[in-house]
């Protein structure tokens, strides 16, 4: 299997497929396009892989994993990087927990560095999800913070004081998950947040922390896949 987010047979969300599809549509000839990580955005990336066979469509991609990478060229998606466009005109990404002001919490799939990276690189930021993942208040879930390896049961110990509850996330096979900047995750139970960018400002001042899932201000378009069609929420409108 090219992608370890892929559907299996017969197993198509049909929530998913319909935001992710209908966010294939704001992509225009000669965009650099930023490709998020996940389950639903794998539904964006297939489309954009039929478009360019089918459509001629040209775009170059920016992947924000090592597994969308091996996804979008596996599809003929022409790929390019940061050092060659730091300005990347739309980025289509998924999100574990999006609330009202369109505010996010991301890395269940383990990307969020770079995903974090690409979305405040991109002059437009689209993300696509399940009706699953609207909250009124983000931290009903785990909040992922990426740290480095070294020191990192001390970089835990901060997060705990933070009121965080960190547990250093395993893999399948039962060893620690490395991400693909060769770091570990700490998953964390903030509990609902009252100020989610104050909280992304303190994790980020604890020496080890790389980066945090909570994505403050970084979205402009939310397209939720409703079982009779897509929905957008657009920033400014909560
Ligand atoms: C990966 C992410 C994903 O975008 C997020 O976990 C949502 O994934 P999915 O669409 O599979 O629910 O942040 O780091």
């Amino acid at each position: 299997m090219i992608s370890r987010f892929a559907p299996k047979p017969g197993k198509e969300d049909p929530q998913k497929r319909i935001a992710g599809t209908e966010a294939a549509s704001y992509v225009r000839d000669g965009m650099v396009v930023g490709l998020g990580t996940g389950t639903t955005v794998y539904y964006t990336i297939r489309t954009l892989g039929q478009k360019i066979k089918e459509e001629d469509l040209n775009i170059l991609g920016i992947p924000t994993s090592l597994d969308t990478r091996n996804h979008a060229l596996s599809l003929g998606i022409p790929l390019t990087d940061l050092d060659k466009h730091p300005v990347i005109d739309l980025t289509i990404d998924g999100a574990d927990e999006v609330d009202p002001a369109l505010n996010l919490i991301k890395g269940l799939g383990g990307a969020l560095l770079m995903e974090k990276i690409v979305a405040s690189a991109t002059k437009m930021e689209i993300i696509v999800v399940d009706p699953g993942k609207l909250v009124k208040c983000l931290g009903r879930g785990k909040l992922p913070v990426e740290v480095l390896r070294f020191g990192h049961r001390s970089t835990a110990r901060r997060l705990d004081h933070l009121g965080l509850k960190p547990s250093l996330r395993f893999d399948a096979r039962n060893t620690p998950f490395i991400t693909d900047n060769n770091n570990l995750i700490l998953d964390c139970l903030p509990g609902e947040m009252e100020g989610p960018a104050e909280m992304e400002r303190n994790i980020n001042t604890i020496p080890g922390v790389v980066e945090n899932g909570l994505f403050i201000g970084l979205t402009d378009l939310v397209i939720v896949g409703e079982e009779n069609g897509p929905k957008t929420l657009k920033r400014g409108e909560d």
